[in-house]
């Protein structure tokens, strides 16, 4: 596997983590219809609909989307790459499309996160839309090129848990604050920011190194 392979594949491992965790956390309250201690978790199972409507579809894009940007995927199972690309398509939308929900109404971090979600989701969901109009229209190279602006972003919510894991760390283990002063809250927003940004700025700097991938 090359190196950037192996970069995805323990990034999509960070996402399929928290998205356990998140299951693991959320499901006793959501069928026993109790109410969690923090705030977070009962964000996600007072709105269940909302959340899981985001995340299942997202986890769905995120495991098929690597198989739909390999190259030898592509060129030997063309069929196949467009009947997935439909479903990941329309999965990707609609998480795409309620992560701004989620970001605007429930954002847990505040303002600095519903920014980045309005921003970067807005970016996603755009990307998705050139994707397919360019595909439409026959431009296979444009395609590929949105279609890897997406994925970096989707993909970007990993590396925000490893910022999100970074800040933790630093005001709980460094500087001694309590968990009961809920640092990570503050951070959450800055964690969201500069996840997705490099990520952003990472996808066209692969695109300038790899233009003619597919002629
Ligand atoms: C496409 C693949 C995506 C997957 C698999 C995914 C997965 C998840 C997961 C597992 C959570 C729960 C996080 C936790 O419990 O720690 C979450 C929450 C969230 N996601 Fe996504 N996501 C995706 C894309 C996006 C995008 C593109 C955005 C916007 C830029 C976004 C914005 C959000 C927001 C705002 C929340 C709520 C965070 C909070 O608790 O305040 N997601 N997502």
């Amino acid at each position: 596997m090359r190196p950037l392979g192996v970069v995805i594949a323990v990034l999509v491992t960070i996402i399929m983590v928290f998205f356990a965790r998140r299951l693991a956390t959320d499901v006793p309250h959501i069928v026993a219809g109790t109410v969690p201690d923090d705030d977070l978790t009962e964000k996600y199972v007072a709105h269940p609909w909302l959340a899981y409507g985001h995340i299942v579809p997202g986890v769905v894009y995120l495991l098929g989307a690597p198989l739909q940007l390999s190259h030898r995927f592509r060129s030997r199972h063309y069929r196949l790459h467009r009947r997935l690309g439909r479903v990941l398509l329309g999965c990707a939308l609609l998480s795409g499309v309620l992560s701004v929900v989620l970001g605007v109404v429930f954002a847990w971090g505040g303002g600095a996160e519903t920014t980045a979600t309005l921003v970067f989701g807005s970016w996603f969901v755009v990307a998705l839309l050139l994707a397919f109009r360019a595909i439409r229209r026959g431009q296979v190279p444009q395609h590929r090129r949105w279609m890897v602006r997406a994925f970096a972003v989707g993909l970007g919510v990993a590396t925000i848990r490893i910022w999100v894991g970074l800040f933790t760390g630093i005001q709980i283990g460094l500087l001694g604050m309590g968990d009961e002063t809920m640092p990570v809250r503050a951070t959450f927003g800055i964690a969201f920011w500069l996840g997705l940004s490099m990520h952003v700025a990472f996808a066209e700097w692969w695109l300038r190194r790899t233009p003619d991938l597919d002629g």
